[in-house]
């Protein structure tokens, strides 16, 4: 029997779509950032071979899945961006509607792989901006993993369901961790989770142009083995802000910047705040500051929302988020 998610917001509980619990499965799906990301070379298959440190965020989007009699996929995907996506110019969500979904592709891979002859209803509220560096399409997909597993009663393990997000991205096997940190190794896929203190502080801006994943790389001079992830981690653990804000670093940043004045923009008016430290997310556009509490990246925000730079999110690691 499907297991409700206890974590189900209130919009969704109140929405007129909201019936029978019991044929219901609910999954959240977190944005993540790159604290740390270091490109180590570019490999013989296309991909690049890179360390990094991701950490799920409390800004989300929530998948609700109905298992349907029959073997149709019907796919619906909801603005949910409120006052943040509205925020200094945002585009209207820019998703494919159908079989292109990332979330749509997990579902027949599931099918695919475990014979199921069954269909679904998936329901999206998409609150994470799309072509940011925040992984938002990979952890929608993770999502539909989790929940179809639950509602076809496929019974697949987390590490079957990270070999089937693996085929389908980079970024899928992070969210199939159970864990909200991780170093992921290889082409990001090789995940060691870890214990991290939660609640750290991010003020997130996305500018209103995205940026093209395969594009940046493309620009990215491999780094080879640096050090700093260990050290950054240690900080982290022990609390230390400032030594932790020292250790930030992406390889893809001066990629973006150089394809998008975007980037540039939004480093140099971090540079003029008083964040601990920031840093582009991934593969960008997406920007981040790390500061010291929830007070100080929400006076932050208020400056970045008048400098219109883009959409402004207060966050934390793993814990809620609220629209500047
Ligand atoms: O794995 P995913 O489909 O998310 O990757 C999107 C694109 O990003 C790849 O086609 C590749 O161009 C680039 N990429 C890469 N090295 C990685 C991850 C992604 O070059 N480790």
């Amino acid at each position: 029997m499907p297991v409700l998610s206890k974590d189900v917001p209130q919009e969704e509980l109140s929405s007129p779509t909201a019936d029978r619990w019991s044929d219901v499965v609910w999954e959240t799906a977190p944005a993540k950032v790159n604290l740390f990301l270091n490109v180590e070379s570019r490999r013989a298959d296309g991909y690049h071979e890179l360390e990094t440190l991701m950490v799920s965020l409390g800004l989300r989007d929530t998948l609700r899945i109905q298992s349907l009699p029959g073997e149709e996929l019907e796919f619906v995907c909801h603005d949910a961006r409120g006052v943040a996506g509205l925020a200094t110019g945002a585009r209207p969500l820019d998703l494919p509607p159908g079989p292109g979904n990332l979330v749509w592709k997990a579902a027949q891979l599931l099918r695919d792989q475990t014979g199921v002859q069954r269909g679904a209803r998936l329901e999206l509220w998409k609150r994470i901006p799309v072509a940011a560096g925040l992984a938002g399409g990979s952890t929608d997909a993770a999502a539909a993993l989790r929940g179809l597993n639950r509602a076809w009663n496929l019974g697949l393990s987390l590490a079957e369901l990270r070999e089937l997000g693996a085929r389908l991205g980079s970024d899928i096997p992070f969210f199939l961790a159970g864990r909200p940190a991780a170093i992921c190794r290889g082409r990001g896929e090789l995940i060691t989770p870890l214990d991290l203190p939660l609640g750290l502080a991010l003020v997130l801006v996305k500018p209103t142009e995205g940026l093209s994943t395969p594009q940046v790389f493309r620009h990215c001079r491999p780094e080879g083995r640096r050090p700093g992830v260990a050290q950054l981690v240690a900080d982290l653990r022990r609390g230390c802000l400032a030594a932790a804000a020292s250790q930030l670093h992406n390889t893809l940043q001066p990629a973006a910047e150089s394809v998008s004045v975007d980037v540039v923009r939004l480093r140099e008016a971090f540079g003029k705040l008083s964040a601990a430290g920031h840093l582009m997310s991934g593969s960008g556009s997406c920007y981040f500051g790390l500061c010291r509490n929830l007070g100080e990246a929400r006076r932050l925000a208020g400056r970045l929302v008048a400098r219109r730079l883009g959409s402004v999110f207060v966050t934390s690691v793993a814990s809620g988020v609220r629209a500047a």
